[in-house]
C-alpha cells in the first residue's frame, strides 16, 4: 500500500490504492489473477456485477464472489450494477463482499438501500453514471464509504474515460471539505498510463482499472507501473 497524502480533510493522511477489476481477466484462472496483482501491490480487489438489465451485459454473481473469498484476504470491493439490489445484497455480504456499491441511478430508496448494506457490517458506497450530477448524492455523503465515480459509461471493460467526469470528483473533494466528511473517491472506467496521474490530481484515492491490467498480459508489472504512476501524481498535487 502506498502512503501518499491525496489532499484528504485536513490533517488527515489518506492512501493512493488500485482496486484492479478481474472483469477483463481469465475468468478460467481468477486466482492466479489475484495473486499477480497482490504481488504488484494491489489493495483492493474490484468486482463487477452485472445484470443484463441495469447495464447490457452480464457477468458474475456471489458464487464467483464466495470462490474469491478463499483465495485472497484483499477486501473485496462489489461494484453492483444490477436492478432491485436490495435482493442480492445479503447473498453478497454472505459471499465475503467487504465494500458494497449501488447506483445511484438503480436505488429508488437510495438511502435505505445503504442502511442495508451497512446493517450487514459491510462498508457502503454509492455510484453515479457519467451524466448524473454529484448534487444527487449531497444527502448520504456523511453516512457513505466511499464515492465511485464512473468514468465511462458502465456495462463493459476497455473503454474510453470520459475527461469531464474529473469535474465531478473536484466537486466531491470540495463537498466532502465542506462536510468535513470522510468518504474515499473512487474512479471506475479507462484508467491507465494515460489518464492515471489526471485522476489522482483532480483527487481520486481509489483508481479501479481493468484493461490496462489484465488487457494485454503482464498483471503483476502493469500494477506497478501504474501504482508508481499514481504514487508521482499524488506529488505534483499542490
Ligand atoms: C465498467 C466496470 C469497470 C470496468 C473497468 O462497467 O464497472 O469496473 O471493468 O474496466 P476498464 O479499466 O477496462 O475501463
Ligand atoms: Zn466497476
Amino acid at each position: 500500500m502506498l502512503e501518499f497524502s491525496s489532499g484528504h480533510t485536513q490533517g488527515q493522511l489518506s492512501l493512493i490504492e488500485l482496486a484492479p477489476s478481474i472483469l477483463s481477466a481469465d475468468f478460467a484462472h481468477l486466482a492466479a489473477a489475484v495473486q499477480a496483482v497482490t504481488e504488484g501491490g494491489a489493495t483492493v480487489l474490484h468486482v463487477d456485477v452485472m445484470d443484463g438489465h441495469f447495464v447490457p451485459n452480464i457477468t458474475i454473481g456471489p458464487p464467483v464472489v464466495a470462490s474469491l473469498r478463499k483465495v485472497t484476504r484483499l477486501p473485496l470491493d462489489v461494484h453492483l450494477m444490477i436492478e432491485n439490489p436490495d435482493q442480492f445484497i445479503p447473498a453478497f455480504v454472505e459471499a465475503g463482499a467487504d465494500w458494497i456499491s449501488v447506483h445511484q441511478e438503480a436505488c429508488v430508496h437510495l438511502h435505505r438501500t445503504l442502511e442495508l448494506i451497512q446493517s450487514h457490517g459491510v462498508n457502503a458506497g454509492v455510484v453515479i453514471n457519467p451524466a448524473t450530477p454529484v448534487g444527487v448524492l449531497e444527502e448520504v455523503l456523511e453516512m457513505v464509504h466511499h464515492v465511485l465515480v464512473m468514468s465511462v459509461n458502465p456495462g463493459f471493460g476497455g473503454q474510453r474515460f470520459i475527461p469531464f467526469t474529473l469535474d465531478k470528483v473536484r466537486k466531491l473533494v470540495m463537498m466532502r471539505a465542506a462536510r468535513r466528511a470522510t468518504f474515499r473517491i473512487e474512479i471506475d472506467g479507462g484508467i491507465s498510463t494515460e489518464t492515471i496521474a489526471e485522476a489522482v490530481r483532480a483527487g481520486v484515492e481509489i483508481l479501479v482499472a481493468g484493461n490496462a491490467i489484465f488487457g494485454h498480459g503482464r498483471p503483476k508489472e502493469n500494477t506497478q507501473q501504474l501504482l508508481k504512476l499514481a504514487g508521482e501524481a499524488t506529488l505534483q498535487k499542490v
